[in-house]
């Protein structure tokens, strides 16, 4: 059997790396040995928890208000020791956070074969996002197999320079993630949905680092406003843990009766709110993955997207935080049948829900001992 060490450490690593967990450990061919950094701790377990998934090895570098030097330094010192200790024979990365760069690092220092679950991701401007874009361009470097999640990624790579036969086409593991809480019909955890009942919802997350500050005030101006123009509509808003967002983000809107804040949700409730909302405002990039699978229009608080594929589907649109502009947005959704049809499409750039079969096969074939299976077309 070959030793496949699959580490992460934030809440969207978690979700996307359970499906290949769990498919790892039915390979004939090889085993997981799951890390996680700690790098988040209680969004990290609500995933680990909910997919059953127990981690081997946990560093626990979480520190409240931690920079990314210090997660680096202990991600990079932590992930040494296991390595040494664990000799595995290739470290699984996912993704563009400071564990997904740093972990393939320490396996590039150990002499271990990094695989790239979501690679290719660019938006080609170093500082947005920040530190993402230079996180995701450097595990490239690091990597010796890339699974890009669609062919665009998979022309950046190739772009880049990456030999073809290193890249294969997999579609985004996060789609196998939701399809399969989605389908598993979970009681409702957070009593605080209830109030989803029949209503209209807006739901709306923000959580990056280029956004803290003036940008998020502005988006929770934004949501102040809408939610004294629109009293029927409910607007739910999952905050993030990150007390440098919480204290921007939520004072503008306490004491406004149609807005309802909640701790960060269960992956199964949250699937379920986006389900029951008629809009999604978000700098979140898992959202602008799952969203257009539910059919729901997602308005983006960012200036650009290393996620093109569903802003050409239409189900996607950039509004960055200027107040204006996302008043008018989300406005216009609310009041408008014939623009809310135009983007409220079911549309599947990102996966097909099989993406984690396509992983192992492509990591069988990279060790020589299987095939790897078609490529993901949408
Ligand atoms: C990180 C990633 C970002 C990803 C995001 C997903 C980096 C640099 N950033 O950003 O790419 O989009 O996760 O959410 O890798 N906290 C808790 N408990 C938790 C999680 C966070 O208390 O379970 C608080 C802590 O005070 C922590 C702070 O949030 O210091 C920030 O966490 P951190 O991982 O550094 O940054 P994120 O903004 O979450
Ligand atoms: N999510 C969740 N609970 C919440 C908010 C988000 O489970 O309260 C999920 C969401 O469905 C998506 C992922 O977390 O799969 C996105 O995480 P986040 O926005 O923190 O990070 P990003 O994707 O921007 O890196």
């Amino acid at each position: 059997m070959r030793k496949v060490m699959v580490a992460y450490g934030t809440r969207p690593e978690a979700i996307k790396m359970a499906p290949v967990v769990l498919a790892l450990a039915e390979s004939r061919h090889l085993e997981p040995v799951v890390v996680v950094t700690g790098q988040h701790r209680q969004m990290l377990d609500q995933v680990n928890g909910l997919f059953g998934i127990r981690p081997a090895r946990d560093l626990d570098v979480i520190r409240p208000r931690q920079e990314l030097h210090e997660v680096t330094q202990r991600v990079l010192a932590g992930m040494t020791e296991v390595l040494r200790a664990e000799r595995p024979d290739a470290v699984l990365v996912q993704g563009d956070t400071t564990t997904t760069m740093v972990a393939a690092l320490a396996a590039f220092y150990e002499k271990v074969p990094v695989v790239h679950l979501e690679a290719g991701l660019r938006t080609h401007d170093r500082y947005n996002p920040f530190p993402e874009e230079i996180n995701r361009r450097l595990t490239s470097q690091l990597a010796s197999l890339h699974l890009a999640p669609t062919s665009v990624s998979r022309d950046n790579l190739l772009r880049d320079g990456l030999d073809p036969s290193d890249v294969v086409v997999t579609g985004n593991t996060v789609i196998d993630a939701l399809l399969d809480v989605v389908a598993r019909e979970l009681p409702l955890e957070d009593p605080a949905l209830a109030v989803l009942d029949g209503r209209p919802a807006v739901l709306v997350t923000s959580h990056r680092r280029e956004s803290w500050g003036e940008p998020m005030a502005r988006t929770a101006s934004a949501v102040a406003r809408l939610a004294k123009e629109f009293p029927e509509t409910v607007f739910l808003l999952p905050a993030h843990l990150n007390p440098t967002v919480r204290e921007v983000l939520l004072p503008p809107l306490e004491g406004l009766a149609n807005v309802v804040v909640t701790d960060p949700l269960s992956y199964s409730d949250f699937a379920r709110a986006m389900a029951a909302s008629s809009v999604l405002l978000t700098d979140s990039g898992g959202v602008q993955e799952e969203a257009p699978s539910l059919g729901k229009p997602v308005l983006v608080l960012r200036d650009n997207t290393e996620r093109p594929e569903a802003v050409t589907a239409g189900t996607v649109r950039l509004v960055g935080t200027d107040e204006r502009l996302v008043v008018e947005s989300v406005s216009e959704l609310l009041t408008d049948p014939a623009a809310y049809d135009a983007m409220a499409r079911a549309v599947n750039p990102y996966g097909d829900g099989r993406a984690a079969p396509r992983c192992i096969a492509a990591l069988e074939h990279f060790f020589g001992v299987g095939e790897r299976l078609p490529e993901f077309a949408p």
